[in-house]
């Protein structure tokens, strides 16, 4: 799949439905060691002047050790076609299954990170803040009750500037291509993977 890197102020998409319905792969780690898992939950927005992505985890999940160790985090959405990876990705942990059982093809992005070449958009994150949800800080007690039942522990957030969007060749409409076919034209397009 060829990927365009893409101005992240370009990005298109409907920040409220894209999490909630699409759902997406959230990654950490390098070629030698990395972990994903479905994400339903996520912000894009802005940080400090910056535009910045937002994700949470609960630290029960095998990706959580991951998001703490990785100086970068991706988040990979897909086609509909590829429903079946985002279950299989949420149902079962990196702990005890290899991920990639689902048909997932992992790829390396920006400085080791880890994406998957059957990803439609991606996003390549840079973590630059942490933080753990608490109990005493919820202003609508209704919302810890009814997420958080007896011991379920509490999630913690994640936010990474966005450095890069790739989106895949295939979902880009023709007229946002400069269509010169020159790979090094300098267009904001330009080619970003090829291999596969
Ligand atoms: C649709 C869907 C959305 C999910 N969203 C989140 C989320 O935003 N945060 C989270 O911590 N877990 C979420 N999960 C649960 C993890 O994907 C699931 O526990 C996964 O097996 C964890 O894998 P891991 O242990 O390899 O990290 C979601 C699961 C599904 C099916």
């Amino acid at each position: 799949m060829e990927f365009y890197d893409i101005d992240p102020k370009e990005l298109d998409l409907q920040p409220l439905d894209i999490f909630a319905t699409d759902w997406a792969l959230l990654t950490a780690g390098t070629e030698d060691s990395w972990n994903t898992m479905t994400i339903g939950w996520g912000g894009l927005g802005t940080l400090w002047s910056q535009p910045m992505a937002t994700v949470y985890v609960r630290p029960d999940r095998h990706t959580h050790g991951f998001m703490e160790e990785s100086d970068r985090f991706t988040i990979s959405f897909f086609g509909e076609d590829d429903r079946e990876k985002l279950n299989f990705c949420g149902a079962h942990s990196g702990r005890d299954t290899d991920k990639t059982a689902c048909g997932l093809q992992p790829m390396e992005v920006d400085d080791g990170a880890i994406a998957f070449e059957d990803a439609e958009l991606i996003i390549s994150c840079r973590k630059v803040y942490r933080s753990d949800f608490e109990p005493g800080k919820f202003l609508d007690a209704s919302i810890l009750a009814s997420r958080y039942p007896g011991e379920t522990p509490l999630h913690t957030a994640y936010w990474g500037i966005v450095e890069h969007v790739y989106v895949a060749e295939s979902i880009l409409d023709d007229e946002d291509e400069c269509g010169c076919g020159d790979d090094d034209c300098g267009c904001e397009h330009h080619h970003h993977h090829d291999e596969a």
